[in-house]
């Protein structure tokens, strides 16, 4: 589905990521019809590269990618990233596929570490053999419920290693260090950016506990309560999507970013309790707040350092959380 103001957003990710270094360019992109695996078809088939999208649609939705399938630049493969084979050398390997919401992830376990320790191996030997450059995407997960916050790179987190969040972090981390070590034995080009909440258009609204923005949104405009998890004094940090994709793409792009780790997202930390009575405001909604029991290994505060994005690639997160906000409600509210 596009719309004016994925069309809008969609021209500010090209005039922010500029150059030429995807056009004529073959890029394969997981989890295609994700969220911001669809974002990343758009700007990628605008910047006129061949995109091959691989998907099992567990989470993904055709609709974010319709309007793509007559492009001839563009091709769906709807199979498991970890059963994926291809013959085509492609100069880009986007591995975005995975289950990010807990609501999903604590339902799929076994699935969601398999995308990420087999799917991700599958990537890396595709990689290698085509001499790809491979962009994956991790997650502020990877810190847990993080002592320093905001949170560095060089920070090694702290993750309960069996707690019902373990399947995702740890997923997450095994394949970082599965790709640091292809970087090293095998002089693979990897990157991987450690994605903090991202949200926009298409973020998917369904869901009990995961992706807060989305959810508080839907409940906000249908008149039902807004369900805050804990006291709500939890912070995150949300980056909206056109800031994330551009953050991507340079990433993918700047040979700076080979080997690096490296974090994306806004620095503006906002309480779940703030988030809910500013999607109240935005919307003029009279829906209630309403408190449940925090969930278990919830993480108390997450706000990225982005000091090492800027300094690799020369750009940070450009669009305030308020002009985000107002830009999803609308976008929320004019879908059909
Ligand atoms: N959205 C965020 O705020 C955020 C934050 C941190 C990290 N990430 C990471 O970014 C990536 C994209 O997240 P998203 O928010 O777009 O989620 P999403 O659920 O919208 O997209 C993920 C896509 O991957 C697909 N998928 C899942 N397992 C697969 C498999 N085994 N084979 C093929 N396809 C598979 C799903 O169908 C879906 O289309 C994920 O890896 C996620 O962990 C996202």
């Amino acid at each position: 589905m596009m719309d004016n103001i994925i069309s809008e957003d969609l021209e500010k990710t090209k005039n922010a990521v500029k150059g030429d270094a995807f056009a004529e360019k073959k890029a394969l992109v997981t989890g295609g019809a994700g969220f911001i695996g669809s974002w990343l078809c758009d700007a990628l088939v605008d910047f006129g590269a061949d995109v091959t999208a691989v998907d099992d649609l567990s989470t993904g939705r055709i609709k974010n990618i319709d309007h793509l399938t007559k492009n001839p630049r563009f091709k769906l493969v709807k199979s498991d990233v970890c059963m994926f084979e291809s013959k085509v050398k492609f100069d880009f390997i986007l591995h975005m596929a995975g289950h990010a919401s807990p609501d999903e992830y604590q339902v799929h376990p076994i699935e969601t570490l398999q995308t990420s320790a087999v799917g991700t191996e599958k990537m890396a030997e595709l990689a290698r053999k085509n001499d790809s450059t491979l962009l994956f995407a991790s997650t502020s997960e990877v810190y847990g419920d993080a002592e320093i916050v905001p949170t560095p790179e060089s920070y090694w987190g702290k993750v309960n290693p069996v707690g019902p969040r373990s399947c995702y972090d740890e997923g997450k981390r095994f394949a970082e260090a599965l790709l640091m070590a292809y970087g090293k034995q095998y002089g693979l080009d990897v990157r991987v950016p450690r994605i903090f909440n991202s949200y926009g258009p298409r973020l998917r609204e369904d869901g009990l506990y995961g992706r807060a923005m989305s959810r508080f949104i839907l409940q906000a405009t249908t008149n039902q309560p807004i369900t805050v998890y804990g006291d709500g004094k939890q912070t995150r940090s949300f980056c909206y999507i056109t800031d994330t994709v551009t953050g991507l793409m340079l990433l993918t792009t700047n040979s700076k970013a080979k080997g690096e780790v490296v974090n994306v997202g806004n620095t503006q930390e906002v309480s779940i309790l703030e988030l809910a009575k500013k999607v109240k405001e935005t919307t003029k909604c009279k829906s209630t707040i309403e408190f449940h029991p925090l969930p278990k290994d919830d993480p108390k505060r997450r706000c990225p350092d982005t000091n090492k994005l800027e300094r690799l690639v020369g750009w940070k997160p450009t669009v305030s959380f308020e002009e985000g906000l107002k830009r999803t409600v609308t976008w929320f509210s004019q879908k059909p």
